[in-house]
């Protein structure tokens, strides 16, 4: 079955699927995006994906290429159309396409693609059975990493040094030695006094949607948390370590910078917490 994508109004097979060599987005990565997941062809926590989608175009002045309500059915029938049960659906806006210049264009529409995947749901099963390894390298990206912005070229790096170093994840150090968050998902520690622990939200991390899902479980269980900035050496130390992304839900985390974290195999709360995930999330 050929995949389908959504661009600018129409349904087209991927293959035929293009945006301008104009635009924006692959000029100047002027663009924003978003990753829902998709389980059981339902979309999880679309209310608060697309709060997050609505705050990134505002904080860039882009505009909206059409309402939340009206981009929830495109979302859907992209979905639908590439029968995808368990997944992900991609959606990005772009400023559009334009005569290249810095500045704002005048006139241009914003571009819109959505597209959607089917999980690899035995790799991540055993992903979450077997726990990953995670790098650390330093944290070069820029001061407004809390827009979803597809300027990612930093997490590129990041996440290719990780794989060559046999890992999944990099972990992004700040300057003080502190672990930021994953180049591609919310960096988590059950630390040595037992306290889960989370970098809080601000302009140094994407306020991760499955971040703010967990933190709501964490909550209810009545567990001991704490949000406040870790380093490098207190991960080395912890307990637990666990990833959270829309793709991933909850990944335990065994190795960082090859030491195995705890007894090297995936803690008890990482467990719980990526069982329990779905009874509070929010799916429709
Ligand atoms: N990544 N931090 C970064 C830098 C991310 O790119 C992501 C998500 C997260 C987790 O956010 P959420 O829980 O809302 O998925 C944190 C997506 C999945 C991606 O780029 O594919």
């Amino acid at each position: 079955m050929s995949r389908i994508a959504y661009v600018n109004g129409r349904y087209l097979p991927r293959a035929s699927a293009c945006v301008s060599v104009e635009d924006r987005g692959f000029q100047f990565a002027d663009g924003v995006y978003e990753v829902c997941e998709v389980r059981a062809g339902r979309l999880v926590d679309e209310r608060r994906h697309m709060a997050r989608l609505e705050r990134s175009l505002n904080e860039l002045r882009m505009a909206q290429p059409m309402t939340l309500a009206a981009l929830g059915v495109v979302l859907r029938e992209t979905v639908w159309r590439n029968r995808v049960r368990d997944g992900i659906v991609y959606v990005q806006i772009t400023r559009g396409a334009a005569r290249r210049d810095f500045p704002f264009p005048v006139g241009a529409k914003s571009t819109l693609v959505v597209t959607a995947r089917s999980n690899d749901a035995a790799r991540l099963n055993q992903l979450a059975a077997e726990g990953i390894a995670v790098v650390t390298v330093p944290d070069i990206r820029w001061g407004r990493v809390d827009i979803k912005s597809v300027a990612l070229l930093p997490n590129v790096l990041a996440k290719q040094h990780a794989r060559d170093e046999g890992a999944r994840e990099a972990w992004l150090v700040d300057e003080g030695g502190r672990i930021t968050e994953g180049a591609s998902s919310t960096a988590w520690i059950v630390a040595s006094d037992g306290r889960l622990v989370t970098h809080p939200l601000g302009s140094d991390i994407l306020p991760g949607i499955t971040r703010s899902v967990v933190i709501e479980v964490i909550k209810t269980l009545g567990l001991a948390f704490e949000e406040r900035a870790f380093t490098v050496e207190e991960a080395y130390a912890a307990r637990e370590a666990f990833i959270t992304s829309a793709s991933q839900i909850v990944l335990p985390v065994v190795r960082i910078d090859g030491r195995p974290v705890g007894n090297g195999v995936p803690g008890l709360i990482t467990t719980s917490l990526r069982r329990d995930y779905h009874r509070y999330a929010e799916i429709g």
